[in-house]
């Protein structure tokens, strides 16, 4: 595995692999990399003749400096989980390598964009765009992997990919889980013990949802996950909606889309953690 810093250096060796003739796949990422990140190079590995990975934590996408100076930095580990993987590129730039100047640019990301996270978290997937865009430009592969775990984020790159026309056909994989059932995520490790077992609450709360579901109203689900979650020590729902998992819009009943999608944040202390539920395909 060769690890890169320089985006010309990353174009000049991947435009050797392309002048072969070679599949790229790339898969973005914030580094702390997990179970979770692996399924997606293990997936891009065994798709593409080459696999290209980015460990980049974006500043432009923290709409909270607290959680940017607090995001886990594993650099070492992120190495060896990747070379092991079978991963040809480590993309590892600074700041200054990705932003030499101000990103200015306002995406309009539509509808998909403004909901949910783009509601809680304003500036944040416009700083998904920035960065995706750049790294997109710069890797240009032909297959890029993404993780259902940042669900409607994938609605977001798919829509800033068809907005910007790059010719990148976009993978989504599905959420890697603990063994008992909670979504692995890098913020997972700011946990402490007690915390950390109060939280595999939301995502047992989302799977008793499902069969809760089949005698209950959209509503009646909502409010049921809601306040279960809200009655345990450390938990705080900042949103549970269910929605049209295509248009992320809200749905009313279950007869208004055929894939539906539950999506929830909650605070565990001060972590945000996300995760969601498929009720319909
Ligand atoms: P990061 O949080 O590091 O996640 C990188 C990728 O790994 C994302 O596509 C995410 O959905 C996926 N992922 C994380 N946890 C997962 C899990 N438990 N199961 C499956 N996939 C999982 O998402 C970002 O970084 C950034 O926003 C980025 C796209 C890199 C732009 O900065």
């Amino acid at each position: 595995m060769e690890i890169i810093s320089k985006i010309a250096d990353l174009q000049a060796r991947i435009q050797k692999f392309k002048a072969d003739g070679k599949k790229v796949g790339f898969v973005p990422t914030m580094g702390a990399l997990h179970a979770g990140h692996a399924s997606l190079v293990n997936r891009c590995v065994s798709e593409n003749d080459y696999c290209v990975v980015s460990v980049f934590v974006n500043p432009t996408q923290f709409n909270d400096k607290n959680d940017l100076q607090h995001y886990p930095r594993t650099p070492e580990a992120d190495c060896a989980l990747l070379e092991k993987a079978g991963c040809s590129i480590m993309f590892m730039p600074t700041v200054d390598e990705m932003y030499p100047e101000e990103d200015t640019r306002i995406f309009d990301l539509g509808s998909v964009a403004e909901v949910m996270e783009g509601r809680y978290r304003p500036g944040h997937f416009n700083g998904v765009a920035q960065i995706v865009s750049k790294l997109f430009a710069a890797v240009m592969p032909h297959r890029a992997y993404f993780g259902e775990k940042d669900f409607q984020q994938i609605a977001v790159i798919r829509e800033m990919t068809r907005q910007l026309q790059f010719p990148i056909e976009i993978v989504s994989c599905p959420i890697v889980r603990e063994a008992d059932g909670m979504a692995l995520s890098s913020r997972n490790t700011r946990l402490s013990t007690s915390q950390r077992k109060n939280a595999v609450n939301i995502s047992q709360t989302l799977f008793k949802s499902r069969t809760f579901a089949e005698q209950h109203t959209v509503t009646e689900t909502i409010a049921y996950v809601t306040d279960t979650l809200n009655t345990i020590e450390d938990l705080q729902v900042e949103y549970f909606e269910i929605v049209d998992g295509n248009s992320l819009q809200a749905v009313a009943s279950w007869d208004d889309a055929t894939y539906i999608v539950g999506c929830i944040t909650v605070y565990c202390g001060e972590v945000r953690l996300i995760d969601n539920i498929t009720y319909k395909v």
